[in-house]
């Protein structure tokens, strides 16, 4: 069985990094050998634990040790085949190179690349716990999206991109004046897909991987956690709890008395807009937090009733039942307005849309005739229903 692995993820400068620092050192001292990893290009996890961290797990404590992914390195390691390729197709363009070489590296590959690291450390059974501290949310999401995009291009694109190449290749290089992917480009490719996809897996493992959303009680910043939840539900990656940080206390006087008030609500919003999911409160503490004694001081306020390494909250966020007549498949998105989702079915693949992001989920090659007859949406989850009668009539048929 792997680690259990924690990921905290929500808007810049909430408490991201505190909040995995100080949940690090509870499970360490709770006797789990435990490693937090920071993904985030703009480390400051060294900061945070006021130990001076590298590239490759550090000891900070006793069964603690701590990670700053360099993102450069696991940039050259995955993707410098495809970098030099990019770079060459762009500057045959009239890019100039630099230019050219910021662009053959997508935004937030960096994370995701860094993210690879978490492979290892599930494989070599050093850990009990992984916290890990990622990026603002914008990225991550992005980057939670990927290792179903990679699946479809290693499953679809790659096997007849590949022929018609070896096909086409001298021929096709001499008419374009563009340079054609070596096989090493596509080696790399392939390497990487891959491994999104074993990532995709330890991150999809629900009794072990979970999400935690981190924010202040603000209200953009508990609307933008709030599309990161249906994302989250949507990409199938189960959110555990939430991180209310910075919570003014009632010893702030009466110079905060309004800020309080409206804290309050945004509080009951929180509470009103994630359950069941837990919240887990902060206070907005009189200095900064870092180092032993206020991270400490931060874990015993956040986990006073809940145990750090706990699945907090282990609710089934997609469903799908498949019976002899047809199927349903039953999505928890909870901020979804209906307008805002549309379906289709091609194939094994049902594409859903919301807000603009978009998920194609691979259903089990039982459903491959049948067609999605209705789709419903009420009480934050949309619910799908397939036919299968088309699929017997047609087989009759045929
Ligand atoms: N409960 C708290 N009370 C007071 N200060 C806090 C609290 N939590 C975090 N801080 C301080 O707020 C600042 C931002 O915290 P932190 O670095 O953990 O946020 P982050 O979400 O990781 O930010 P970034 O998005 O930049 O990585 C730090 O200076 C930290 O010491
Ligand atoms: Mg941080």
């Amino acid at each position: 069985m792997g680690p259990r692995t924690i990921l905290y993820t929500g808007k810049g400068g909430v408490g991201k990094t505190s909040v995995a620092a100080c949940t690090a050192r509870r499970t360490a001292r709770d006797g789990l050998r435990t490693l937090v990893i920071s993904t985030d290009p703009a480390h400051s996890l060294s900061d945070s634990l006021e130990a001076e961290l590298g590239a490759e797990p550090v000891e900070v404590g006793e069964r603690l040790w701590g990670q700053e992914v360099k993102a450069q390195d696991e940039m050259e390691r995955h993707w410098s085949g495809v970098q030099d390729w990019l770079g060459e197709l762009f500057v045959e363009r009239g890019v100039d190179r630099i230019s050219a070489e910021e662009l053959s590296v997508p935004p937030g590959m960096d994370e995701l690349f860094s993210l690879l690291r978490l492979q290892a450390h599930h494989a070599s059974g050093n850990w009990d716990v992984i916290v890990v501290d990622c990026a603002p949310t914008g990225e991550t999401l992005r980057l939670l999206s990927f290792p179903d995009i990679a699946r479809w291009w290693i499953e679809k694109v790659f096997p007849k991109e590949r022929q018609i190449l070896a096909a086409a290749g001298p021929i096709a290089r001499s008419l374009l004046d563009i340079p054609l992917p070596t096989e090493a480009v596509f080696a790399d490719i392939q390497r990487l897909s891959q491994s999104l996809i074993a990532m995709n897996q330890i991150l999809r493992d629900r009794e072990r991987s979970t999400i935690r959303l981190v924010m202040n009680p603000d209200k953009m910043v508990i609307g933008e956690a709030m599309r990161t939840f249906t994302y989250l539900n949507l990409y199938g990656y189960l959110t555990d709890a939430v991180i209310v940080n910075r919570v003014f206390p009632e010893e702030v006087g009466s110079y905060f008395a309004r800020w309080r008030t409206l804290q309050e609500e945004h509080l009951e919003l929180v509470t009103s807009a994630f359950a069941p999911v837990p919240v887990l409160r902060a206070p907005y503490f009189e200095q900064e937090v870092a180092g032993a004694e206020m991270l400490d001081r931060l874990g015993c306020e956040l986990f006073e009733k809940h145990d750090p390494e706990a699945v907090l909250h282990a609710a089934i966020t997609q469903e799908l039942t498949v019976s002899e007549t047809g199927a349903r498949l039953r999505l928890s998105l909870p901020f979804a307005r209906k307008g805002d989702v549309t379906l289709k079915k091609v194939g094994l693949e049902l594409v859903v849309r919301v807000d603009g992001q978009k998920r194609t989920i691979i259903l089990p090659p039982a459903l491959a005739a049948f067609r999605p007859s209705e789709a419903t949406f009420e009480a934050g989850a949309l619910e799908v229903t397939f036919d299968g009668e088309q699929r017997s009539s047609s087989s009759r048929r045929g």
